[in-house]
């Protein structure tokens, strides 16, 4: 059973509501009668009635049963309108603005997640990632304790030989532009729960990469990379981490016990730190049209789960991410 089969299989033990707001979206409508038929979560569509029945027309999905919601249309808008309002005045948002925002069906979503009228959320098949994001960080927040929200992608190679079972944890590729050493300790820490919790990689052994091996480079941007791995050792101690590392010592264990003797982790990787974003959303890239794996983005740190989808994902993509979510909602 590979990794994403396993989540699946988790998902379907317990139950949870999942709203989408791109609730019209032909992909979305489809993933939904999937999701329904596999057992996998409870989804909810959300939009405009006649629109999102014309579009299950048109891609002929069955579609009865499933519940749909209008924003502009529901009695539970002005109650949402009301909590966002007293959520965001300081910041400046006024009583109109709130109810015009809670019509946005992206808005509604995250105040459903908000309220526990549904257990997560997925999107991202129309909107850009920071269209999702932005609610979601204003509104659910962080989970306590926990600073930054960041990202993991699943690479699942087609190779089972590498990583944990062909599957290695990438991070963040997605939220933070420019991570300072604490943040990129948060991400780290993050990652590894990911993989541990999500993944079921019993033993996360995580890397925080760089240009340099222990040393072998000297850079303001490798020390950064060597104290936020100070950090991570403070934050988690029973960890496996060490850094920095280049790529090559991470996942080579020849290379790994030539460049870093004696690191736990060197060789052996299963989660790699990126020190930025421009590093990770390349090295992911390259990963999944180059190295063939399949990439499946999470975010880590919300206080409930949202997850992104990319515009170009397939209606399998979106099953995915909803069966993903509905595992992170069961331990929330
Ligand atoms: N963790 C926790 N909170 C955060 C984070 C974070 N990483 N980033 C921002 N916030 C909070 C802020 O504190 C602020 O809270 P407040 O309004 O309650 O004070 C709120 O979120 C909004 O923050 P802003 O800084 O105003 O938001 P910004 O416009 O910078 O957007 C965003 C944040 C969307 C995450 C931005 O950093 C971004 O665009 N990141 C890159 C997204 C992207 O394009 N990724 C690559 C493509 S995705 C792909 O290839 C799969």
């Amino acid at each position: 059973m590979s990794v994403i089969d396993r989540i699946k299989a988790k998902a379907r033990n317990n139950i949870k509501t999942i709203v989408l707001p791109e609730g019209d979206e032909p992909r979305t409508v489809q993933a939904a009668a999937k999701i329904r038929e596999d057992g996998l979560a409870r989804p909810v569509l959300l939009g405009n009635f006649t629109k999102i029945k014309e579009t299950a027309l048109n891609t002929s999905t069955d579609i009865e049963g499933i519940e749909m919601i209008d924003p502009v249309e529901s009695p539970k808008a002005q109650i949402y309108a009301k909590a966002l309002y007293e959520l965001r005045k300081a910041k400046g948002l006024t009583e109109d603005e709130a109810a015009k925002l809670v019509a946005d069906p992206m808005y509604y979503a995250v105040m459903m997640v908000r309220f526990g009228d549904a257990d997560g959320l997925v999107s991202g098949a129309v909107h850009t990632t920071g269209d999702m994001l932005r609610p979601a960080l204003q509104i659910i927040k962080t989970k306590p304790g926990m600073k930054v929200v960041s990202s993991s992608f699943l690479m699942d190679f087609p190779n089972k030989n590498i990583g944990y079972e062909g599957l290695l944890v990438y991070s963040d590729c997605v939220v933070v532009p420019c991570p300072t050493a604490e943040e990129l300790a948060c991400i780290a820490v993050s990652a590894a729960e990911t993989a541990k919790n999500l993944c079921g990689i019993e033993e996360p052994k995580v890397a925080l990469l760089s240009f340099s091996t222990k040393g072998s480079a000297k850079h303001e941007l490798v020390s950064k990379v060597q104290e936020a791995t100070a950090l991570a050792h403070e934050l988690a101690p029973d960890l496996c981490l060490d850094g920095e590392m280049q790529f090559d010592a991470a996942l080579i264990p020849e290379i790994g016990a030539s460049k870093a003797k004696g690191s736990p982790v060197a060789g052996h990787a299963n989660v790699l730190i990126f020190p930025d974003l421009q590093a990770g959303n390349i090295g992911y890239k390259i990963t999944q049209r180059l190295g063939g794996a399949e990439a499946i983005a999470v975010l880590q740190g919300l206080a409930k789960p949202c997850n992104d989808l990319s515009r170009g994902c397939s209606v399998d993509d979106i099953v995915t991410t909803v069966a993903l979510t509905a595992v992170q909602a069961q331990s929330v």
